[in-house]
């Protein structure tokens, strides 16, 4: 056992579990009946887990003679699990302000990306940028994701698009999943783009020979801890035959299938999500009724990000008719040069607004179902017994302050907790 702190959080108006039957997900009807405990306590214990959540006299009953490190008193206050955001790009150097003010004018993310910017404006700064200064911005927006209430989140590299610069970012990944109190979940995105003067054959031949192959040697020597792979399935960048190529390799190496797909234009990634296994696809702006009904057979997770739709003034993710399918649908942030939001509250307040998601479905896409597509939904992404103690206070008796409010979530989220610990 750990040396953490023992948490008692007592007496909050709402304590909101999210569920409390060991589901892995949800899907529509459960995401629109949350568990909602009114009047409840949470106790961590020392080993950073949940050791009891229920009715605040019950827990009083059970612990009248218990003796905690630290006491919350969240009277007048809600409880809800810390949340997970499902797809972040957090590495790198080089933010894209200027190109901002091009889309504004009407540039499209193609058209920027064609004309040698977007990814590729990001990757020559990231070549260049030193570790430990890749390092330092990293922890900096892990911090601010933290602040605004996200406590397990997935990092992706791919601003190398070569073996050193995606071993570099990876790196950077590993050194904060070991040093900061966020969890992380990690993400091998080599194929994120085709780098400039190579082809897409020749990209994925790299991705095959050269990069696979030296990530599996430094995870098997314990080196490096990567979770997932991805890859920016779309026209003009990796084909259906080249994504297929590389998800298929890497899950032949133990990773996780969690990919971009059908975000501009319709692929049919979706499909090929479902027919590999995929544990989730990102995006899926242009999924055909086709493309639903194969991940809603499959199980495949769909994550999507209402930041990059609403910045890049794409049509909105088609939440309702995944939702209605039975697709499991989470939530990120994407964040990214792209789309620079580091807050899952504000992400819940456009998928509600524009994605025509409620408040409790947004909440457990943002929680459970965001777990589900990291496969940790069995520790994280709901207040139950023995999952990690990983939850938010917020200073209000309505949950659902923390969609409804746009921005200002500072004040509004009075304690973060990490297994156990104030962060
Ligand atoms: O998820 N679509 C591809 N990747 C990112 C954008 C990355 C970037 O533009 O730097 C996304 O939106
Ligand atoms: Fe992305």
């Amino acid at each position: 056992m750990s040396s953490n702190p023992r948490l008692l959080v007592k007496n909050a108006q709402q304590v909101v579990l999210i569920c409390n039957n060991g589901e892995k997900f949800l899907t529509k009807l459960g995401m629109q009946n949350l568990c909602v405990i009114e009047n409840g306590s949470v106790v961590i214990g020392s080993d950073g887990l949940i050791e009891a959540v229920g009715p605040a006299e019950v827990l009083r009953a059970q612990y009248s003679r218990a003796s905690f490190d630290h006491v919350i008193d969240a009277t007048g206050m809600c409880v809800v699990p810390g949340l997970v955001d499902a797809h972040t790009h957090p590495v790198w150097e080089g933010d894209r302000v200027h190109e901002f003010a091009m889309k504004l004018a009407g540039a499209s993310y193609m058209d920027v990306h064609r004309a040698g910017g977007g990814i590729h404006f990001t990757v020559e700064r990231t070549r260049a940028a030193a570790p430990p200064e890749l390092l330092a911005s990293l922890r900096g927006r892990l911090v601010r994701m933290q602040r605004a209430g996200t406590t397990l989140v997935e990092c992706k590299s791919g601003y190398g698009l070569e073996l050193q610069t995606e071993l570099k970012m990876l790196e950077a990944i590993e050194e904060a999943r070991r040093t900061l109190p966020i969890n992380i979940s990690s993400t091998y995105c080599g194929a994120h783009a085709v780098p400039r003067g190579k082809s897409v054959a020749e990209a994925t031949e790299d991705i095959l020979r050269v990069q696979l192959p030296e990530l599996k040697e430094r995870m098997s020597a314990g080196a490096l801890g990567v979770d997932n792979i991805d890859v920016f399935c779309e026209r003009g960048v990796f084909d259906l035959g080249s994504t297929r190529a590389i998800l298929q390799a890497g899950k032949d190496m133990g990773l996780n299938i969690n990919f971009h797909g059908d975000e501009l234009h319709p692929m049919n990634a979706a499909q090929l999500g479902a027919e590999l296994g995929a544990l989730a696809i990102s995006h899926l702006e242009e999924v055909t009724d086709e493309g639903i009904a194969a991940m809603a057979t499959a199980g495949t997770a769909a994550v999507l990000l209402p930041t990059t739709a609403y910045i890049l003034r794409l049509p909105q993710p088609r939440a309702r008719d995944m939702l209605e399918a039975g697709v499991i649908v989470a939530l990120g942030s994407d964040f990214n040069p792209n789309a620079y939001c580091c807050s899952m509250p504000i992400v819940m307040h456009l998928a509600c607004v524009n994605m025509k998601m409620s408040m409790p479905e947004a909440l457990a896409a943002a929680t459970i179902n965001a777990a589900y597509a990291l496969r940790r939904s069995d520790t994280h992404g709901s207040l139950e017994v023995n999952k990690h103690g990983d939850l938010l206070v917020l200073d209000t008796p309505r949950w659902e302050h923390l969609i409804y409010q746009l921005g200002g979530h500072q004040e509004l989220i009075r304690y973060v907790v990490i297994k156990g610990n104030v962060v």
